[in-house]
């Protein structure tokens, strides 16, 4: 849960040897700290460990920038050697911005704007992952206009259910992303691809959903892909060579969870890619993945500061003491938007009181603005006290926002017992800064 460079003693957090008190009173709260060193180890183990499982089929990893993405963290990935999946034309210009090279880029989306696509024409992303008919067109557009043949992959939907929250499940038929192979769209956008000489199909993409446990719903999902691409050799004599299997890969937030890592997953699903292409005679494409979460997620925290206490009496007669923090839903949404658990610890001194029921809150204008809905906290937290609370680096500044103008928070990022800034806060003047002055 915690990330390496981060020890919980006792009742003291330090991260490099950083005190949590010292953090606080250097950068501020709430603030998001990322272990550098430990998202760079994370990143290179996707990559060994596809390296390891798939050998000369192994192809890259796109960290899904989606997760979390800044101009550092992006020439950190350009330093791993990774690729990264952009899904804006924002996401795009942080991964130029960060050194990236374009033909280390993956460019998704369900409706990407003509400016997006032309954008990453020109500057020669190495796929764009077609996700409709119309855009299939788009793209052959601007590759016409920019007089290059494009790389692009279909995204599939394989009728897949994942086991994890509606909102983040994304290959069952009912979702708004890419081609139905049970429907026979996806047959149809292969063949309108084929057609297009400024386009070459490179293969078949596909991602199952996000914070997903186990490998049953990826090996269905590359089963049902590889019996398509068997059925694309029957009808039009070809072998796509790439098969990008997405992300997903889950992490824990709370204790009782574990961490999925590489080889918890890559083995069994080689074993199956290489069975089912065997079965249909087949040549193993190069594999892909983009795992964003399971990089960055265990790597984080966010340190909060308590500004108010207080106790309610429940129907069942149990007391439940509110602890309000300094941020809340507009620095992670997920509780309210997913019903997503945390865990929070007191970070700088020690407590000898009982555990008490608590909600720890945020400081927004609704009930709803929770950040930690049921958790056994020392009775004693009072004003001033710090909570941290770990691994909520993926999808919490992401997703972060200006709801009742509080100011986004920064990133610190910790290495070798240094902390430094890499996305600052916000303050006033940006909040003003878009409002248009007579
Ligand atoms: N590739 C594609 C095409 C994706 O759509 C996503 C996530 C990923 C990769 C990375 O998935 P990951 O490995 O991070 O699970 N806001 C939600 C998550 C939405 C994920 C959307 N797509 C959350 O906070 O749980």
């Amino acid at each position: 849960m915690w990330s390496r460079a981060i020890s919980f003693e006792q009742g003291f957090l330090t991260a490099s040897g950083l005190s949590a008190r010292d953090l606080a009173t250097q950068f501020g709260t709430p603030t998001f700290f990322i272990d550098e060193d430990h998202f760079r180890e994370r990143a290179r183990a996707w990559s060994d460990s596809l390296s390891l499982n798939f050998g000369e089929s192994a192809g890259d990893v796109y960290y899904a920038a989606k997760a979390f993405i800044c101009t550092d963290v992006a020439r950190w990935i350009k330093e791993e050697g990774i690729g990264i999946d952009v899904c804006t034309g924002g996401e795009l210009a942080v991964a130029l911005a960060g050194g990236i090279h374009p033909k280390k880029i993956e460019v998704h989306g369900n409706n990407k704007s003509v400016a997006e696509i032309e954008r990453a024409v020109q500057v020669g992303v190495k796929t764009i992952v077609i996700d409709s008919l119309f855009e299939i067109e788009r793209v052959a557009a601007a590759a016409t206009k920019h007089g290059v043949r494009q790389g692009v992959m279909l995204r599939l939907t394989p009728g897949v259910e994942a086991h994890t929250h509606e909102s983040i499940s994304t290959a069952h038929e009912d979702v708004k992303f890419g081609f139905s192979i049970a429907s026979g769209a996806a047959a149809v956008a292969v063949a309108q691809v084929l057609s297009d000489a400024s386009l070459e199909l490179r293969g078949f993409h596909c991602h199952v959903g996000s914070q997903i446990f186990g490998t049953d719903s990826f090996e269905l999902a590359a089963t049902r892909i590889i019996a398509l691409m068997k059925a694309c050799k029957e009808k039009h004599g070809i072998e796509l060579p790439e098969l990008d299997l997405g992300g997903g890969y889950a992490i824990a937030y709370l204790s009782d969870e574990k961490t999925v890592e590489p080889e918890d997953v890559l083995p069994s699903l080689s074993a199956v890619v290489k069975r089912e292409c065997a079965a249909a005679g087949l040549a193993l494409p190069i594999i892909s993945i983009e795992p964003g979460r399971n990089i960055v997620g265990p790597t984080t925290f966010t340190l909060y500061e308590v500004g108010t206490v207080k106790d309610v009496v429940l129907d069942d007669g149990r007391i439940r003491r509110y602890i309000s923090v300094d941020g809340g839903m507009s620095d992670n949404l997920r509780p309210s938007l997913y019903g997503a658990e945390y865990s929070a610890v007191l970070a700088d001194r020690v407590s000898t009181s009982p555990h008490a029921l608590s909600r720890v809150v945020g400081k927004h204008c609704e009930t709803g603005d929770i950040v930690i809905r049921d958790i056994q906290l020392p009775s004693d937290i009072a004003p001033g006290d710090l909570l941290a609370t770990p691994a909520t680096g993926a999808y919490g500044r992401s997703m972060a926002s200006n709801y009742n103008h509080v100011p986004r928070p920064p990133v610190v990022a910790i290495k070798n017992g240094k902390a430094r800034v890499i996305v600052r806060r916000e303050n006033e003047a940006d909040l003003l800064a878009l409002d248009v002055k007579e």
